[in-house]
């Protein structure tokens, strides 16, 4: 028997149980604490009541003969599927049903979908970045290689004829810096996909913070994608389903590669592994959607763009450089006095009681970088803002 050594391969935890095992550490030593967390990008508003409504009655139905559900299609209900389509033919992007497959979240499809591809595929990853894609890749004995994200390309690095990769991630809003791609740099990036047989796969979890009408929330925005581009999604974020759990994956038919349709192995890889989301969480899901739906989470999401906002006007106030926090959720700050990441985190938790998350954790690129989520409710948000202007300040 032999174990698949690449685990070994991993650091040891994953980056948001290292930041939470070190905050239970500080919290024990320091009972009388008052941490405020700006760490992990965890909501904080509790689920609209359209959604609560929709649950509510599905669960009813799930208590009478006549309505109860057993398993349901692996890849979702229709009735979610048609409104996600709705939702996307809204931004000009025609879906088929098919094409959409409901799940428990990004970031299990994120991981799940390099079933599809062989392990000798090469896989560019942007650094920094949200660490699952690398993680998931190492633990697949996958070759990574990395896409540099800095100041001096505004976090957006570009393609580079001369790197052959076979796999491509791309996160837009990126998690962690914030940055969105535009319409020509995505299709530079779709057109370098084509050129290469690539595959791109693109997270958009963060695409309903975008306000900047003219930036692309869907890489099916762009002419081509759907030759060459998954896309994951997730009600996480979109309308505080983070502890209720729904995403879903686009898997357009027009994608193929060495004349198999991706659609159809994503297909069988779920019917065979996963037995599909709860029904009365798909009616949830399907909630955000109605006209009540949205307009309760896009205030939900203003609300948070308020915090976002408490953030970055206290960081112009210190001078401290950052990025994102106006079509992201996360503030992606420079590090003061040219401290390195962690560093930079025990010195404001100790000195502030305050949690975020090191850029280190991100990727090389990330050191000497901090974020912070918006994703805490106005009070914490305002009472870290100050600890942290009292503190840097000095
Ligand atoms: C984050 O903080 O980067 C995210 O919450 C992690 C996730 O969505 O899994």
């Amino acid at each position: 028997m032999k174990i698949n050594r690449h685990y070994l391969e991993l650091q040891q935890s994953y980056l948001f149980t290292m930041i939470g095992r070190k905050v239970a550490e500080y919290q024990k030593a320091h009972p009388d604490n008052r941490v405020i967390r700006l760490g992990i990008g965890d909501v904080t508003l509790p689920l609209c009541p359209a959604v609560v409504e929709a649950l509510e009655k599905a669960s009813a139905e799930m208590g009478v003969k006549e309505t109860f559900r057993g398993y349901g299609p692996e890849q979702g209900y229709d009735f979610l599927k048609e409104a996600i389509a709705g939702y996307y033919a809204e931004k000009g992007v025609e879906l088929a049903l098919d094409e959409i497959f409901v799940s428990d979240g990004a970031k299990s499809d994120v991981g799940n979908i390099l079933d599809l591809f062989d392990a000798d595929n090469t896989v560019l990853v942007p650094d920094p970045v949200y660490p699952v894609y690398v993680d998931t890749n190492t633990m697949a004995g996958r070759k990574v290689i990395f896409a540099d994200a800095n100041a001096e390309n505004g976090f957006l690095p570009m393609p580079d004829e001369s790197v052959d990769a076979d796999i491509i991630y791309i996160c837009s809003p990126n998690n962690p810096t914030g940055a969105v791609y535009n319409h020509a740099q995505l299709k530079a990036w779709v057109d370098y996909a084509k050129a290469h047989d690539a595959v791109i796969l693109f997270d958009s979890a963060y695409e309903c913070f975008v306000v900047d009408e003219t930036l692309p929330r869907s890489i099916y925005e762009i002419e081509g994608a759907k030759e060459v581009a998954i896309e994951f999604c997730s009600f996480s974020k979109t309308a505080g389903f983070t502890g209720t759990r729904c995403g879903y994956t686009i898997v357009p038919k027009a994608l193929v590669r060495e004349g198999v349709a991706l659609n159809g192995l994503w297909l069988r890889r779920q019917t065979t592994k996963f037995n599909g989301v709860p029904y009365i969480v798909q009616r949830g899901a399907a909630a955000v959607f109605s006209k009540e739906g949205r307009q309760q989470t896009m205030a939900n999401i203003d609300y948070y763009r308020e915090n976002a906002k408490i953030l970055a006007d206290t960081l112009d106030r210190l001078g401290i450089r950052y990025t994102g926090g106006k079509n992201s959720p996360y503030i992606w700050m420079e590090c003061p006095s040219g401290m390195k990441s962690w560093e930079f985190f025990d010195y404001l938790l100790e000195n502030a009681e305050v949690v975020g998350t090191p850029g280190a954790g991100f990727g090389e690129n990330g050191e000497g970088y901090f974020r912070l989520t918006a994703f805490n409710d106005h009070e914490n948000t305002r009472e870290a803002a100050a600890r942290i202007e009292k503190l840097l300040g000095k």
